[in-house]
């Protein structure tokens, strides 16, 4: 069936069979493609609203083909549009009253992942090809991903890095040694086990990557743990909507100033949805939860119930995917997602990690670039 197109002056209607959608005069105007609107080099925008006249309209609209041909008045400006540009970009849809729903692009998880971890071998991830194509993938659809092979020497973990994004520096420095110390100003320095965590959500933003490389490792236990915890956020409202909604509805707040200068805090729920309800974030870290102070008297007992379950479920073995790491191996860990905690070791031994931070917008970009990429030479 043909598409057809209709227009009024203020709204275009494209109908194909019994589906039509429909697209404001405005907004076709805004995006229109032409070289005096958009830089061809770049892509990006050459023009401000305040250069479009308000009460901008169509005078005529025509499709022929695969392009669809508007001139705008007062401008009388006649611009080209794909028609499949267009259906890709399609706005004309209900808006979602979900709330927690996620993106298309990732995957919840728990538990039963633990054979199917993403895992490649560093010298594979150098190569930049296939496997790395596969691997980056998978760590965007599951919040993580493990390197095994890589090289055992200091700073190593910055060519993991190197592989999507750049590092983020704080306070702990350019990385973050993690092994026992005698006197530990850290929880994270000792060899007892810990909960699982976001790390610094006391941070405004927090880092959303963090690198795990380990370097040593003759120690037992200290196995590393992950769970997703927009599978947790979601099995919490399956079991109570109330406790999601609350954990959604109120900020949290956060704080670390267990150094000289360093006064870190934040205001931020644990669950946090965008404005149209995707889930988007989790924050959980037990050691830096500050008062809560931003929960409504009467539904202060709601909020510390929901809180408790949620933790119930984190803990939930059902939840984790476990795994070693022997030196020369890492993980990368989405941070706004997925929490990772270490199982207590035994302290004979050595166990020594370097940690450090990164961006989820680098790994994402890459991901992005590599598909468009990949799609470009199929067409
Ligand atoms: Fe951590």
């Amino acid at each position: 069936m043909q598409t057809t197109l209709s227009q009024d002056g203020a709204v275009l209607t494209l109908s194909n069979n019994d589906q039509s959608t429909r697209f404001h005069a405005i907004w076709l105007r805004d995006n229109a493609q032409d070289p005096e609107t958009r830089a061809q080099a770049n892509g990006q925008r050459l023009i401000a609203l305040r250069d479009i006249p308000q009460g901008t309209y169509m005078s005529t609209a025509r499709l022929d083909g695969g392009q669809v041909s508007i001139t705008f008045e007062p401008e009388q400006k006649t611009v080209e549009y794909d028609l499949d540009w267009l259906l890709a970009h399609a706005y004309d849809r209900p808006p979602s009253t979900t709330r927690g729903w996620i993106s298309k692009d990732i995957a919840t998880w728990d538990a039963t992942l633990q054979s199917n971890v993403p895992t490649a071998a560093f010298p594979e991830l150098e190569r930049r090809g296939a496997a790395f194509a596969d691997w980056i993938d998978q760590v965007t659809r599951f919040g993580f991903g493990k390197i095994e092979a890589g090289p055992i020497a200091e700073g190593a973990l910055y060519q993991v890095v190197d592989l999507f994004g750049f590092v983020r520096e704080t306070n702990y420095g350019r990385l973050f040694e993690v092994r026992t110390e005698v006197n530990p100003t850290n929880l994270a320095f000792t060899g007892l086990g810990l909960q699982a965590h976001t790390d610094n959500p006391y941070r405004d933003p927090v880092p959303s990557i963090q690198v795990l490389y380990c370097l040593e490792s003759s120690a037992a236990g200290g196995e590393n743990m992950v769970v997703d915890g927009f599978a947790c956020a979601q099995r919490l409202q399956q079991e109570n909507p109330a406790y999601f909604d609350v954990l959604a509805s109120y900020c949290a707040r956060f704080e670390y100033a267990g150094e000289d200068g360093v006064c870190l805090t934040s205001r931020r729920p644990l669950i946090e949805l965008s404005p149209d309800g995707e889930l988007i974030g989790v924050r959980f870290n037990n050691r830096s939860l500050a008062a809560i102070t931003d929960v409504p008297f009467d539904q202060m007992d709601l909020w510390y119930a929901a809180y408790r379950r949620l933790g119930e479920i984190i803990d939930d073995p059902a939840m984790e995917v476990v795994f070693r790491l022997d030196p020369g191996e890492a993980f990368v860990v989405d941070n706004t997602r997925v929490l990772h905690a270490r199982k207590a070791y035994s302290g004979t031994g050595k166990r020594w990690l370097q940690g450090c931070y990164a961006d989820k917008d680098g790994l994402r970009s890459t991901r992005d670039a590599l598909l468009r990429q990949t799609q470009e030479a199929a067409e």
